[in-house]
């Protein structure tokens, strides 16, 4: 953690880029090793460590049992809403690991199979991710939150051969079945899965088909255990759908190699996270920093690494992450600015911190969305450390920017995610595709390559993938988030640039949204906006114009379309408010001006756009969104 080390390792890094994966990679193990470190065997398509064999399971686990952690916790599981504390040690969960794979060997599942994992936040959905790894097929985790038609539309783009569920999820105040939707969804998908295993949870038993579904603890039981698998360091080991522009998810590839090495070099160099250390990701398993930082990382890099079903609060209350931190040792916390604002706003002196020494704690990291400097304010005040804001994607699979508390730790500046790490060459682009000026906003661009870890492409859709990335600014990857470099060098991630919104940390699209408002039978047209809410950073808000000759009241058709993004994205969407107008606002060629109408719900100054068609629609629709407590400004 010396000055200037920053610097000596980027500059190392953009000298000779080949050279610092290279040796990044010796913290794997390696079956064979690489042919060359990088290359690109058709334009703009770039693979790490060609040639390589590993096993990205072995490595998390087994390398350790031999290596001389048997012993030590791998993974603990702490569920406030189950009463339930478990740990496991790296033996013990090697061993259940290699069960696990040895089910799945048993239904015939292959080396590049895909299998699809839909569970809450219980051990068996890691034990599931890894072992899949173990036998070199191919996971797909489905957050709970989404409805049956996501999980369909993940289905048939992923085509598993298998579907491991849980029978239920447990969210404050009820309990969600999840086979139940577990069969609407297969009942919508084209693609059938052979088989589907469930874990039966005590609060809710699901019923099973024979023929196709088999009881995990049963079949678990009756498997033999399956040795790990090398597979190529290009193969993939996951793919994770993330919200697009449309109702139709992009499917985010993971390679083996790139992206072991990628995780196992943040721990200890961005993160400071040595092995042994007991570290806590608060996020779920189906979101990107669930796979990267609960599972992947920390036992690559020989971590404890703590698994928690609960909430930042009502599990029982806003001491929850105290509690967890105190009780664990944990020496750092991960998890996103809202779950805090959360425990700020039901203790906003942090007055049940009191109740948990927790002398060990380092650092506070904060990803997800963009962190208020509010909320880092008020964590550093009472944590009294670090408060680290770090910015990355899916897509990216580890962090952009971040201050490198494991090399060097920034006097932090609230509201900036500090520098980019080795391995990301980052700009800021006008529309031209020319650099701005420092302290300018522009779009935030990486030059390609991307490094280890960050996705080689989208999953059978090498085109959509170049469409999506890497076409508006040639040779570099779009990652549709404007921000800008301060005379620091500190960037500044500010919003995304495209329709994409972020709620409560979940990403999702506005665009997707609009498909399923425009499908009600009354509505002409739509859009969908996200505004400024004080807990979740943004919410989703709906205007709606009717079909004329609509009789139905307003309030009923509202209720009707919130029950229809509720019922076709899932809770998760938090879509809650819509509101009736008689026209929306456009520019004379007919382009919805989405932007404008955020300004106005937030109560900003905005300016009117020279190309509206009527300007008088604007005050139209700010008396509209008054109505419903926005526009207030
Ligand atoms: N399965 C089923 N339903 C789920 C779910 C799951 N895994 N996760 C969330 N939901 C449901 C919730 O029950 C809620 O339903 P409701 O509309 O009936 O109340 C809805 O989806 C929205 O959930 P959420 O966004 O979590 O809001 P909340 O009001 O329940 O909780 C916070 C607010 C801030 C406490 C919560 O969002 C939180 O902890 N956020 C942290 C986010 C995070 O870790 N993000 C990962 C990126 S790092
Ligand atoms: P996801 O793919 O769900 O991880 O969401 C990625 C998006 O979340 C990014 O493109 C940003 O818009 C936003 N985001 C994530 N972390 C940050 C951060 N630290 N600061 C600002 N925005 C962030």
């Amino acid at each position: 953690m010396t000055a200037g080390q920053y610097d000596r390792i980027y500059e190392g890094w953009a000298r000779d880029p080949g050279a610092f994966w290279a040796q990044a990679a010796e913290a794997i193990g390696w079956e064979r090793r690489w042919d060359r470190v990088v290359d690109e065997p058709k334009p703009h398509f770039f693979r790490w460590f060609p040639g390589a064999r590993l096993n990205t399971c072995w490595n998390a686990l087994d390398r350790h049992v031999d290596g001389g952690r048997a012993d030590q916790p791998a993974l603990i599981y702490d569920s406030p809403v189950t009463g339930t504390i478990r740990t496991y040690t790296y033996r013990e969960l090697r061993d259940r690991v290699a069960k696990v794979a040895g089910m799945l060997v048993a239904l015939g599942v292959k080396s590049g199979d895909r299998v699809v994992v839909y569970m809450p936040m219980v051990p068996e959905a890691a034990m599931a991710m890894l072992a899949c790894a173990r036998i070199g097929a191919v996971h797909s985790v489905v957050f709970g939150g989404f409805a049956p038609a996501e999980l369909a539309t993940r289905i048939d783009d992923a085509k598993p051969v298998a579907i491991l569920c849980a029978s239920c999820g447990i969210e404050p105040g009820r309990v969600v079945a999840y086979k139940p939707m577990l069969d609407e969804a297969i009942r919508l998908a084209t693609h059938k899965p052979r088989a589907c295993v469930v874990l039966q949870r005590p609060m809710a038993k699901a019923d099973l088909q024979p023929g196709r579904d088999h009881d995990w603890d049963e079949a678990v039981d009756a498997a033999a255990p399956a040795d790990p698998v090398p597979v190529l360091a290009t193969d993939p080991l996951y793919i994770l759908y993330t919200s697009g522009t449309t109702g139709q998810p992009k499917g985010v590839v993971r390679d083996n190699g790139g992206h072991a090495v990628a995780l196992a070099w943040s721990m200890p160099n961005l993160y400071g996270i040595k092995p042994g250390d007991v570290w806590w990701t608060a996020s779920d398993v189906g979101w990107v920093v669930g796979h990267s930082y609960i599972v992947y990382a920390p036992l690559l890099n020989g971590s404890t690494t703590i698994l928690y079903e609960g909430k930042p609060v009502g599990t029982p209350d806003a001491g929850a992450f105290w509690r967890v931190i105190a009780q664990h040792k944990a020496v750092a916390l991960f998890t996103a600015p809202t779950a805090l604002r959360a425990v700020k706003r039901e203790d906003p002196d942090a007055k049940l911190l009191a109740g948990y020494p927790i002398p060990r704690f380092r650092t506070l990291f904060l990803a997800g969305e963009r962190a208020d400097p509010d909320t880092v304010e008020w964590a550093g005040h009472h944590l009294k450390v670090p408060v680290i804001d770090h910015w990355w994607q899916t897509e990216t699979g580890w962090p952009i920017c971040a201050n490198p508390v494991g090399t060097q730790l920034f006097p932090i500046k609230p509201g900036s995610c500090t520098k980019p790490m080795p391995g990301w060459d980052l700009r800021v682009l006008d529309a031209e595709g020319q650099e701005v000026r420092r302290g300018d906003i522009g779009a935030l661009v990486a030059k390609l390559p991307l490094p280890p870890g960050a996705l080689p492409t989208l999953w059978n859709a090498d085109q959509r993938y170049v469409d999506s990335y890497l076409a508006d600014f040639p040779g570099h990857y779009k990652t549709a988030d404007a921000g800008f470099v301060d005379d620091d060098g500190y960037v500044h991630v500010m919003a995304r640039t495209d329709d994409i919104i972020n709620v409560a940390g979940h990403r999702l699209s506005t665009g997707g949204m609009e498909e399923v408002l425009a499908s009600h039978r009354d509505v002409a047209e739509c859009a969908v906006i996200g505004v400024h809410d004080p807990l979740k950073g943004q919410l989703p808000l709906g205007l709606v114009v009717l079909k004329a000759g609509v009789t139905k009241p307003n309030a009923e058709i509202v209720k009707e379309l919130v029950a229809l993004v509720r019922d076709r994205i899932g809770p998760v969407a938090a879509f809650k408010t819509a509101v009736v107008v008689d026209r929306l606002p456009k520019t004379r060629s007919g382009k919805i001006l989405r932007g404008t109408m955020v300004k106005i719900a937030d109560g900003g100054e905005y300016k009117v756009p020279p190309t509206i068609d009527d300007p008088a629609i604007l005050a139209e629709i700010a008396d509209a969104l008054k109505d419903v407590g926005y526009a207030k400004g």
